[in-house]
């Protein structure tokens, strides 16, 4: 396979290296690799995450696992492990069923280039929601955006945080509320690092903050990204992201969704039908990372730690695609099943 390099996933002289985002963004170290067992741990633990680089990440794994000679039925079952590893994220299902198409029709030998052609798709795809969505962005924005969505999350430059990268290259004189998103603070930790690195003025805040921000007229809009997007228009995104868009309503502010056609699940009729990540209690009991691990609540306190929330399809203002924003009489006119 040729090297392929993006901000958080590499592969390079025949090694599979992902940066280690539990690290960030005190330390950028990058870990090796080559195995179903490592990258399922890797995703699990969240070194390696965001909807779109997961399904990459898995893929350049079959890849690897192809060219050292693993064979079609260890490549089928090295499949099925993956796809376990996080469910609400439809992108890692999207990937591995193209994988298995080109192991299915043509053989082990196949999935290089396949593998190939999703990682270079998914820099395109974030290059053209960047182009869409920063014209909907006027000069002087403030934006306010939860999770982290931006290079870490894709291999390119990222779905909400795009937007807010190419608005920035067009001088548009923004600047960006970043929610800290607890439990596991990919606002705080990782949202933060990208804005530095594109040199975009940020305000961190706590989620609690949102709806005061609102009041006092300090957002004009709320971006976000999505991790599977029903038929008719719900969508699943980090946990908190529900509570922005009814607060987004109350005052106002459009709310809208930035992702990639791959995010489209036609097979979901509406949000209900998403599968939720439920977590471990920890992560709410405490917190850990490259600061360490600390734990504030009494150690047996009971815990609810759903990874994702589901936003229903009437709070949301425009679905910014790869291939244009959609209206809500898009959708419900059926728009997103035609893109699949
Ligand atoms: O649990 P995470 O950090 O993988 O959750 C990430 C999100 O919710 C993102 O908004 C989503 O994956 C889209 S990233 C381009």
């Amino acid at each position: 396979m040729n090297n392929l390099i993006a901000t958080s996933i590499k592969y390079q002289d025949d090694q599979l290296l992902v940066l280690d985002q539990y690290q960030l963004p005190h330390r950028e170290t990058w870990l090796p690799c080559d195995s179903v067992e490592s990258m399922v741990a890797m995703i699990r633990k969240l070194q390696i995450r965001g909807a779109p680089l997961i399904g990459i990440g898995a893929s350049l794994l079959l890849a690897r696992l192809a060219e050292q000679g693993v064979g079609p039925a260890q490549l089928e079952s090295a499949a099925a492990t993956l796809r376990e590893a996080r469910p609400t994220a439809v992108n890692l299902m999207n990937c591995l069923d193209r994988m298995l198409a080109a192991l299915r029709s043509d053989g082990p030998a196949a999935l290089p280039a396949t593998a190939e052609r999703i990682f270079h798709e998914d820099i395109e795809l974030c290059q053209r929601m960047a182009e869409h969505g920063a014209e909907l962005i006027a000069p002087g924005s403030r934006i306010l955006t939860h999770c982290n969505t931006g290079s870490l999350a894709t291999a390119g430059v990222g779905t909400a945080i795009g937007v807010i990268g190419e608005a920035q290259r067009q001088d548009k004189g923004i600047h960006v509320y970043v929610d800290e998103t607890r439990p596991l603070l990919q606002g705080g930790r990782l949202t933060s690092w990208e804005m530095r690195r594109l040199g975009v003025p940020y305000t961190l805040i706590c989620d609690n903050m949102a709806a005061m921000l609102m009041a006092q007229g300090k957002v004009d809009c709320v971006l976000v990204g999505a991790d599977r997007i029903a038929a008719n228009g719900d969508f699943a995104n980090k946990v908190g992201t529900y509570s922005l868009a009814v607060n987004a309503r109350y005052h106002g502010v459009p709310f809208y969704l930035v992702a990639p056609y791959t995010t489209v699940d036609p097979h979901c009729p509406d949000g209900s039908a998403i599968p939720i990540e439920q977590r471990a209690a920890d992560e709410v009991r405490g917190v850990g990372g490259s600061f360490g691990e600390v734990v504030w609540s009494p150690e047996d306190a009971p815990v609810y730690n759903p990874a994702f929330d589901v936003t229903p399809a009437g709070l949301v203002t425009g679905w910014i695609l790869d291939t244009g924003v959609l209206t809500t009489d898009d959708v419900a006119g059926g728009a997103l099943t035609a893109l699949r």
